[in-house]
């Protein structure tokens, strides 16, 4: 018989999902509304209570925020029934909060669990990112080249021309270097106005999303729940942490990070087997937004195991209340 304190991974799953589910179905009636506070506390509140009713000993590592900034799934709040394993759980409620409040696409809800000790504790700095897709060598690409030179090395390593690559990129005013250098390379460029998550993940399935390569920097939180969403999907991860002033390095040091220099591979930011949730709320490449018709709400969602490397899409119809 399975060791009720060992992480299972398989059993805890399904009722990952649910949580992610219901984060998206409570947010379904905000889609589009403008309200993105009141989409995302709506989100907040159902994750948590779903979240509080699985048999885990969970910690939130990633969460909404420090525990004096968010009054729910702060950093460090316990979470679960108390009886089970011992889990890690980082979570993103809603991931795309102007998208959800203007309906625009590829907002998501997301979460991953892990044993005790094996996340990250990103603080709510910038990182610097780079992932591509599964298949290829380590080292096909590396956080130490110029970005034209990973379009180059990726290009060579898919027998392609440069002219071929997409590169997935936050359209900000930061990454304008970045974006003109990328340009000179012959490379598209998907520029996307949020939800950097769901713009790594999109790297995993670029023959569905048309997407090679993600580049820039975006919210280091989002970086460990990418990285967990590669670990799954298959693909390379690296993110180095970006300090503008002397709070965010003293946000680093309470996080018990020392070395500020470090680049982190996917492995480095998910140490051990990974489970992973995301519930689609508007339209998007991978998953499916809320679909209403007369009487029911659907939702699709990616539930993923890193052990086995399963990737479950699953589409939940429930009854409008
Ligand atoms: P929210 O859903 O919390 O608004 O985050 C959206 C997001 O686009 C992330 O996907 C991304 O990592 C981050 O914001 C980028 O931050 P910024 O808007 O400061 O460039």
């Amino acid at each position: 018989m399975a060791d009720a304190n060992e992480f299972q991974d398989r059993l805890l799953s399904l009722g990952l999902a649910r949580v992610s589910e219901a984060a998206a179905l409570a947010s379904a009636h905000l889609i589009g509304r403008g309200d993105e506070k009141a989409a995302d506390q709506a989100a907040v509140n159902a994750m948590r209570d779903q979240l509080n009713l699985l048999d885990i000993a969970g910690v939130v590592v990633i969460g909404e925020g420090e525990r004096d900034e968010a009054p729910m799934l702060f950093i460090g709040e316990e979470v679960g029934t108390g009886k089970g394993p011992a889990v890690d759980i980082a979570l993103d409620p809603l991931e795309g909060t102007t998208l959800t409040a203007k309906d625009m696409p590829n907002a998501l809800t997301v979460i991953a669990m892990a044993p005790r000790g094996t996340l990250l504790h990103a603080p709510d700095v910038y990182m610097d990112k780079l992932a591509i897709g599964p298949g290829f060598k380590p080292g096909t690409v590396t956080f130490n080249m110029s970005p034209s030179e990973r379009v180059s090395a990726l290009a060579a390593a898919k027998g392609v021309s440069t002219n071929d690559i997409t590169v997935c990129v936050l359209e900000r005013p930061r990454h304008e270097a970045l974006i003109e250098e990328l340009r000179a390379t012959g490379a598209a460029i998907r520029l996307i106005t949020d939800g950097d998550v769901a713009g790594v993940m999109h790297t995993a399935e670029p023959d569905v999303t048309g997407i090679d390569m993600y580049m820039g920097s975006g919210g280091a939180p989002e970086g460990v729940l990418a990285a967990a969403a590669l670990k799954c999907m298959g693909g390379q991860f690296f993110g180095k942490l970006l300090f503008r002033n002397d709070d965010e390095r003293g946000r680093a040091r309470n996080a018990g990070i020392t070395n500020f220099d470090r680049v982190y591979t996917r492995d480095d930011l998910v140490r051990a087997d990974v489970i992973f949730a995301a519930t689609g709320v508007t339209q998007g490449s991978i998953l499916r937004g809320i679909q209403r018709e007369r009487g029911y709400i659907t939702t699709e969602t990616i539930l993923m195991r890193s052990k086995t490397g399963s990737v479950r899409h699953m589409t939940y119809r429930s009854p409008v209340k």
